[in-house]
């Protein structure tokens, strides 16, 4: 394998002997912390970016979140439809579910499944979905076995709430992206190393950009989709 960076090189290697000595390959080491992390690194910003999505979801519809991590997003949900909402919430870490289970949800009934989206059956189909940074976890191919099984659960003209980072030319923004994934690689056993190119598979499976904004200079990205009609 060739190396960009010696800083590539270090990363492979810390990452091959974690994996060596540790079978974990979920959040739940990190779940307790996650929420202070992510606010002392980047805010407000990275909550800014799903409020921004929430307004699109229809009043009464069944909506399927997948990588919510500690469950905030339900009560910024609920903010919005405090009731009626038929909400299904995947994480494959036990622990992150663990938390969003104590989260006031007001009157939205919510379903928990504590697994990776990839490893269970459909529960449903659904009018909205919602992957806030979950697809920076995977790899390509991984990226596009998981939007094919989330496309099938939608219903046409559903709604796909999605928001992740982006690749820039922006320098502190490509080292950013590589100490995230060192970290993420060391601490939950993530195998990607790179963003995915999830913008293409939206493309490619005719959805269309209702709404769009970007964050953090233009480091994360927020689109409101809908799918189109087979
Ligand atoms: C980067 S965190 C984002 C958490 C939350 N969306 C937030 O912004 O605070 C990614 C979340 O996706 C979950 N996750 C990762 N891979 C997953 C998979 N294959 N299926 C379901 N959840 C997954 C992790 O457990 C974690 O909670």
């Amino acid at each position: 394998m060739s190396y960009v960076t010696p800083f590539d090189y270090l990363s492979d290697s810390i990452y091959f002997w974690i994996r060596t000595i540790s079978v974990k390959r979920n959040y739940d080491s990190i779940a307790w912390f996650y929420d202070r992390l992510s606010r002392l690194v980047y805010g407000q910003a990275l909550v800014k970016a799903q409020q921004y999505l929430l307004a699109a979801i229809p009043a009464n519809s069944r909506v399927l979140i997948v990588g919510g991590g500690t469950g905030w997003v339900l009560e910024e949900i609920a903010k919005i439809h405090a009731a009626g909402l038929s909400i299904t919430y995947v994480d494959s870490s036990p622990k992150m579910i663990a938390l969003a289970r104590e989260r006031n949800a007001c009157g939205n009934k919510v379903t928990f499944i504590a697994a990776a989206i990839e490893a269970i059956e459909p529960p449903d189909v659904y009018d909205v979905v919602l992957t806030p940074f979950l697809f920076d976890n995977f790899t390509d191919a991984g990226m596009r076995k998981v939007f094919a099984y989330l496309n099938n659960s939608l219903e046409p003209r559903g709604i796909w709430l999605f928001c992740d980072f982006r690749k820039t030319d922006v320098f502190w923004q490509r080292a950013m992206l590589k100490v995230m994934y060192l970290f993420f690689r060391m601490s939950c056993g993530i195998e990607a190393k790179e963003l995915p190119k999830t913008e293409e598979c939206f493309a490619e499976c005719g959805y269309k950009v209702k709404k769009h904004e970007t964050f953090v200079k233009g480091f994360v990205v927020s689109t409101v989709y809908e799918k189109g009609v087979e």
